[in-house]
Formats: C-alpha cells, structure tokens, sequence
C-alpha cells in the first residue's frame, strides 16, 4: 500500500508550489517542496548550486531528497520540474502516493517560469532546446496517475480540478 502524499509533477512554470500550497490548505495537510528540502540541506539557493556544482550534483541532491521523502505521509508534495525525469524517478514517487501531473502548453509554461529569474534550467536555452527539453521529459510527467490539464485556467481553478479528479479516481484519498 502506497503512502498516501499527494505528489505534483510537472514542467518549469506549472504552478506546482502555487497550487501545491492551496491544495494543502484546502486539504488540511502539510506541505513540502523538493526545492526547499534542497535549499534548506545546502543552505544556499538552487542558482548557487548549479552555478559552483552543477546540473549533475543538482540531480544527485534530489535523489537525496526523494529518499528522505519516503519519510512522509498525508502531505502535499511539489516536486521541481526535472526531479521526475530520470530512469525510476517516477516509480520512486509513485510508490509515495498519488502523482498528479500539472500539464500545460509548453509556450505559457515558459513564459509563467520566466517571470522569475532564478530558473538555471531556463537561463540562455532557445525556444528550440526549451523544446527538445520538454520533449525528453513529457513521457516521464506522463506516468503520472492523473493528468490536469492547467490551460487557461487560474490556480484555485486547477485545484478544483485536481480535487475533482482525486475525488474520481482516489476517492478513499482524499
Ligand atoms: C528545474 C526546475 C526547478 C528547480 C531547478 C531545476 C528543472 O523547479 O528544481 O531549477 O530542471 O526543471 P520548478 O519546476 O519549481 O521551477
């Protein structure tokens, strides 16, 4: 039997940390990023850690920070946009509760993720590498339990679709 987290999937921009936290709320549950476990483990920001260390030592942080994950239970988890996008990553979370993927159009996504400036993964790629990116990691999003279609729509919006689609698919969850 899974532990029962809520897990949010998805690319750069989706509004997992937005959504996340009004899901949590709404959910009367605990919230934790994936992001945060890292910048609190490092005591420096994910910019700092790309820029003295890395992708690579970036990504081994965060099979560090899925491991401890298996820790938690009843809580709302925002994963960062790249964590799912490796070979048993998903498997990994998946045993941790129910995935929910935030899909969206790739455009609206970039530009959502670009109004902040502290993205390394977005920082000096084209239109054309953001692309191919997206592309490489959409069959990992993909096997995810449900997929929540966030086009057009504002975060308390897909929070009601993600409750909407619990209530239908994990009914005993949530
Ligand atoms: C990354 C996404 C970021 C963060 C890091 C790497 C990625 O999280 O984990 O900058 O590889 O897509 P968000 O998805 O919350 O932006």
């Amino acid at each position: 039997m899974p532990a029962d987290n809520l897990i949010l999937v998805g690319f750069m921009g989706a509004g997992k940390s937005v959504v996340g936290r009004l899901l949590a709320h709404r959910l009367g549950r605990c919230f934790v990023e994936t992001d945060d476990m890292i910048v609190a483990r490092e005591a420096r920001s994910i910019p700092e850690i790309f820029r003295a260390e890395g992708e690579e030592r970036f990504r081994q942080l965060e099979t560090e920070a899925l491991e401890a994950l298996t820790l938690k239970s009843g809580d709302v988890i925002a994963t960062g946009g790249g964590l799912p996008c490796r070979e048993g990553r998903m498997e990994a979370l998946r045993a941790l509760g129910t995935v929910v993927w935030l899909a969206g159009d790739l455009a609206d996504l970039c530009e959502r993720a670009g109004r902040s400036g502290d993205r390394p993964m977005l920082a000096r790629r084209t239109v054309e590498e953001l692309r191919a990116l997206y592309r490489a990691r959409e069959p990992f999003y993909r096997r995810a339990h449900i997929v929540v279609d966030t086009g057009g729509l504002g975060p308390d919006q897909v929070v009601a679709r993600v409750l909407a689609a619990l209530r239908g698919t994990h009914a005993e969850r949530v």
